[in-house]
């Protein structure tokens, strides 16, 4: 793609460029330029090894000791990151560090860091803003710096260069900005950094070049668009799209459980449609570091237009009321069978982490509905192959520390009502229905698996 950015354009391109980027562009043809990724967590430890794998050296930088620690052992600790290919390259083509200054040695430094809000809801860049002081302190003339953390069109340009320039080096000129938002998306076996088609957005022609050419070793597609603005708009449009389609469904699906309609049938049939219709499916809410996060960071953008976003923040509200929704079923399931309401029963909650096949708790909805549970006096156990303990959340502090009950113990535990809140694979869901305990399925998986649905209530 970039011999044919090059070739397609090439006499009047190549006149244009200026002759500062095309040593760096000369190491990334030769795949011996040196590689930074800043954060490795979910997006910046397969980008690191995939990288590392396919093209150029890398360096891992990383505040957390205990990743680092991991590394050190060889042990990967993201799902998506076999310990094989993890070990392939540890040490030799990937290497890490929490020491900045090696900084100095990089010719394309990308950033992974997290993008959270704050307790106020409003984007948090601080982590953004503390890795560019860090880059500008020990940046190099000639480098790229891409941007792969989703945040608002305008961070790169209006946030980072301004960082960046603190060292005295110009960009556009010294050094070269890209965003090229990841879109990784844990669990889903179908697809990998390297097979993800990667959003490529640089303010002009030399940052655009090396930016490319940079994504064209690492990973099989690159999609070149005209600026980091455009790049960063991108992602946040895909994630609302998911946040608002997400929020139809389960505001149908509230409606049609009024009318004793199955919202899961009629996904289904509709579906079915071969043109102008995809499907989304309705749960107990949403989770995961993106989909709940990252709409409200266009949303803050916005208001600086003074612009509305109701239709983000509709969807926001409706997707945070799913998991009250839920306890309002699985309180009149109680009532019915049992006579009684939630004060004093057991529950069970089935799948914790945001969704299935995966151990990441981000912003998960069992967390609330658990939390909502004991508001109401009701006793909540858990179970979550994949969740052994509730780790730290900045909102659910109570529950640190709590573990998983063992499937085993299921049976003889007395539960009057189990609620599915996450399907993960590794459960058995066909003994769940042999105990006759009411159970609310938020996530459609008995009838999918042809599983008795006599004790189920969908909600
Ligand atoms: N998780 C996903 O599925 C996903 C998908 C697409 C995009 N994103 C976006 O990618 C970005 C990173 O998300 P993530 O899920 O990988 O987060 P993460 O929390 O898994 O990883 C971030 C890493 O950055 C490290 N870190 C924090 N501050 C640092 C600093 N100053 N210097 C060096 N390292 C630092 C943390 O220790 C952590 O290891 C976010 O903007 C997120 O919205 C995430």
């Amino acid at each position: 793609m970039i011999d044919d950015m090059v070739s397609t354009n090439a006499k009047q391109d190549t006149a244009d460029l200026p002759e500062q980027g095309m040593a760096l562009l000369a190491r990334l043809k030769s795949k011996t330029a040196k590689v930074a990724v800043i954060g490795l967590g979910y997006v910046g430890l397969p980008l690191a090894v995939t990288a590392a794998t396919r093209a150029n050296p890398v360096i891992g930088f990383d505040i957390d000791a205990e990743k680092l620690t991991q590394l050190e052992a060889g042990t990967s600790y993201i799902e998506a990151v076999s310990q094989d290919a993890l070990q392939k390259v540890a040490g030799e083509a990937f290497t890490w560090t929490s020491d900045f200054s090696m900084l100095r040695s990089c010719d394309v430094i990308v950033i992974c860091v997290p993008t959270p809000l704050s307790a106020h809801r409003e984007p948090d860049l601080s982590y953004v803003e503390k890795t560019a002081a860090e880059i500008a302190r020990y940046m190099s003339e000639e480098t790229l710096v891409v941007l792969e953390s989703t945040t608002f069109p305008g961070t790169a340009d209006d946030v980072l260069v301004p960082i960046l320039e603190q060292s005295g080096l110009k960009a556009g000129e010294d050094f070269f900005i890209a965003s090229s938002p990841e879109r990784e998306d844990p669990g889903n076996a179908s697809y990998r950094t390297a097979t993800i088609p990667k959003i490529v957005g640089a303010d002009g022609k030399m940052a655009r070049l090396l930016a490319v050419q940079f994504y064209s070793g690492v990973v099989d597609k690159v999609v070149p668009v005209s600026s980091t603005r455009t790049a960063e708009a991108v992602k946040i449009t895909e994630n609302i799209f998911r946040a608002v389609n997400i929020a139809l469904v389960n505001e149908l699906k509230v409606i049609y459980d009024a009318m004793d309609i199955d919202i899961w049938e009629v996904i289904d049939g509709a579906a079915t449609k071969p043109f102008g219709f995809m499907p989304f499916y309705p749960g107990p809410g949403l989770g995961g570091h993106c989909i709940p996060i990252d709409p409200f960071y266009l949303t803050w953008k916005a208001r600086e237009h003074e612009l509305a976003t109701r239709f983000i923040e509709l969807a926001g509200e409706v997707n945070a009321s799913m998991p009250t929704y839920v306890v309002g079923r699985l309180r009149d399931v109680i009532d019915q069978t049992h006579g009684r309401g939630l004060r004093g029963a057991r529950i069970l909650i089935v799948g914790i982490a945001y969704k299935k096949n995966v151990t990441d708790m981000r912003e998960s909805p069992s967390m609330r509905i658990m939390d909502v549970l004991r508001a109401q006096n009701a006793n909540v156990d858990y179970l979550d192959p994949l969740v052994p303990t509730v780790p730290k959340m900045r909102d659910y502090p109570q529950f640190e520390g709590k573990t998983s009950v063992a499937a085993s113990d299921v049976a003889g535990a007395n539960y009057d009502a189990i609620v599915v809140a996450t399907d993960h694979d590794d459960v058995d869901y066909a003994a769940l229905a042999d105990l006759g305990v009411p159970i609310i399925d938020t996530r459609n998986v008995f009838a999918r698996r042809n599983l008795p649905m006599d004790n189920i209530t969908k909600a």
